[in-house]
């Protein structure tokens, strides 16, 4: 989503903010901007596409001054145009903005005038000059403004005549204030302040905060002022280079053996499965588990764990839906929301909508600091890393590994697993990170395929039991990465309309490692082999040695104890998406239209 950035600095703030907003990059966005005071005038610079047109531009139209605030655009209201562009000026007032404004039409028809671009974000710059012109201070006239306001947002203001001065507002959307040595920031993340200064103050919901070079006033909905904590971060530099890699895509998957090894030590305690909090699954007759994209993928994957192995119902459902469904959520039910960011707006919402109905909030994350973890009774941390590629990769392979050991340690509380297969498993577990190396081995075959399947139009993927939503995970992975139209079935449901769609033209990727499901699935690729459709089966050496006759391509994947496939399979559908995107010349870090945070509904 969009990414915001504010200095009160001692330099240039220009390079500062370009650099910064560089760190968000890994967000998404179609436009950025900056703007800053100089000899107390306000001015800006706003620029369509990658950062580096924005960069172009200050070089022939320089933007000097020391405080500014910067913004890279992830369009909602408004197509991607300099117009729409943050930071959204109104007279002596500029403002950016990551979130959504409901009310902003209601706003917009009160006010006098006509803005001069579609977006949510103008009305508040506009209102804020109203209250200016009525004779506010900034300060007041920026509180009175979001008092105003409905929906989800993370603002900064900026202010002619003012060269110390940024007020920031927090509702829905994260914002944190950072602490330098006689300077400030303001940053949407960790990310974006984290070479600025290690110390930083993230604001609640409802906040709003005066920042002045020698500190910040913070204040809550109710305009009391307030002490939020200080945190020290540490920004891991190197987990956010490519090292060496073409692309953070590549980069991410590769450092998967290492990301699963890392979550496991957390997990993991000799031949027990240790969860860093504790939580009692004896006193639960349900799970709901609710989160968006890759990480329902995630859940969907969970259910088949902690149903066969804990014997624990378990509902899945995207947060989406599942917030305004108003379905039951039982005393007994334990909710579970998983999210790579922590910020997901549909998934937050779910989450505040169980709370206070469900047993307890679990929650499965990488940013432990993150709204979704804050709001849980219990997060449990995915260890992953900063992922930058926007399609996920070691994040979900991480939830996926913290989802096994959930359902595992479920399962010996609840008498389903006994000692020694509760070591049986650990043992499995701890191989895994060896497996996951061996299996990056089929990145060649990949590589080799991705030319054909890049021809094709539409793609079908298909699996049974666990495999049937790692299917699903090709097929998103794919078609984010690849714009190619790809599809996922349970094998089983094929026959039942999807295969009218089967000829010599579509292929059909097929995960079926050697279980006890592998013979119907193969009498499910046989149908699609009698059609005429190119079926690229991955599986293992002994489901490659029965099952390669007739099929257009075998991956060979290590063998591995049915319980763990997923995990292990995840790789494969990575790498036929990365290739298939590379082949193609498409953005694999930054695909059109999407962001890695998404921060509105
Ligand atoms: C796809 C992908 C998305 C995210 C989804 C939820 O590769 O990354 O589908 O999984 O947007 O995001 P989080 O996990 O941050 O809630």
């Amino acid at each position: 989503m969009c990414g915001i950035i504010g200095i009160l600095g001692d330099h240039q703030a220009a390079p500062i903010m370009v650099d910064a907003l560089k760190r968000l990059e890994y967000r998404g966005y179609d436009s950025a901007g900056i703007a800053t005071v100089h000899d107390g005038a306000l001015d800006r610079r706003r620029a369509v596409g990658k950062l580096v047109n924005l960069a172009d531009l200050l070089v022939t139209d320089p933007l000097p001054g020391f405080a500014g605030i910067g913004h890279t655009r992830w369009a909602t209201h408004g197509g991607p145009s300099v117009a729409n562009a943050h930071p959204h000026r109104a007279g002596r007032v500029a403002v950016v903005h990551n979130g959504i404004i409901e009310n902003f039409r209601e706003l917009r028809a009160e006010l006098s005038g006509d803005g001069e671009s579609e977006t949510d974000t103008e009305v508040v710059a506009r209102l804020c000059e109203a209250f200016l012109d009525a004779g506010m201070t900034p300060k007041d006239a920026a509180f009175a403004t979001v008092d105003k306001l409905e929906g989800a947002y993370a603002l900064c203001f900026l202010f002619d005549g003012e060269p110390d001065l940024l007020v920031a507002a927090r509702a829905g959307s994260p914002l944190a204030i950072g602490h330098g040595a006689g300077e400030m920031f303001v940053g949407s993340d960790a990310i974006a302040l984290g070479p600025l200064t290690d110390r930083l103050t993230y604001l609640e919901e409802g906040d709003r905060a005066v920042v002045t070079r020698s500190g910040a006033e913070i204040f809550d909905g109710e305009g009391h002022a307030v002490q939020r904590e200080m945190t020290r971060i540490r920004i891991d530099a190197a987990r956010i280079e490519k090292a060496g890699h073409r692309h953070f895509m590549a980069k991410e998957i590769h450092e998967q053996p290492q990301t699963l090894s890392d979550v496991l030590a957390a997990y993991v305690e000799g031949e027990r499965i240790a969860p860093p909090s504790a939580y009692d699954f004896t006193a639960t007759d349900r799970i709901q588990m609710v989160a968006c994209g890759t990480a329902q993928i995630a859940c969907s994957v969970a259910k088949y764990w902690f149903e066969a192995l804990a014997r624990l119902p378990v509902e899945v459902d995207i947060a989406s839906e599942y917030r305004y469904r108003e379905g039951p959520v039982g005393a007994q039910t334990t909710a579970l929301f998983v999210s790579q960011s922590g910020e997901t707006a549909d998934t937050l919402a779910a989450l505040r909508y169980a709370k206070g109905q469900a047993r307890a909030i679990l929650s499965v994350v990488n940013v432990e600091t993150s709204s979704i973890a804050r709001e849980s009774d219990i997060a449990l941390p995915i260890h992953a890393g900063v992922e930058v590629g926007v399609a996920s990769t070691k994040a979900f392979v991480n939830q996926l590994a913290v989802l096994l050991a959930l359902a595992i340690s479920a399962g010996v509380q609840r008498g389903t697993i006994d000692a020694a297969r509760e070591a049986e498993l650990v043992a499995g577990l701890k191989r895994l990170p060896g497996l996951m190396a061996q299996a990056l081995a089929v990145e060649d075959r990949c590589e080799a395929l991705a030319a054909r399947l890049a021809e094709a139009t539409d793609i079908l993927f298909l699996g049974r039991g666990p495999m049937y939503p790692m299917a699903h995970e090709g097929a998103l992975k794919l078609k984010e990465i690849s714009y190619i139209h790809a599809e996922a079935y349970a094998s089983g449901e094929l026959k039942h309309g999807p295969i009218a769609l089967v000829d010599r033209t579509l292929p059909v990727v097929v995960f079926a490692p050697m279980d006890p499901l592998f013979d119907k699935t193969v009498s499910n690729m046989q149908e699609v082999m009698a059609r005429e459709g190119k079926v690229l089966l991955v599986t293992d050496a002994e489901g490659a040695e029965v099952a390669s006759d007739g099929v257009w391509e075998v991956l060979v994947m290590p063998k591995v104890e049915p319980v763990f496939a997923p995990i292990l399979y995840a790789v494969p559908a990575q790498l036929l998406a990365y290739h298939t995107a590379v082949h193609k010349g498409t953005d694999v870090d930054q695909p059109r239209n999407l962001a890695k945070s998404v921060t509105v509904e």
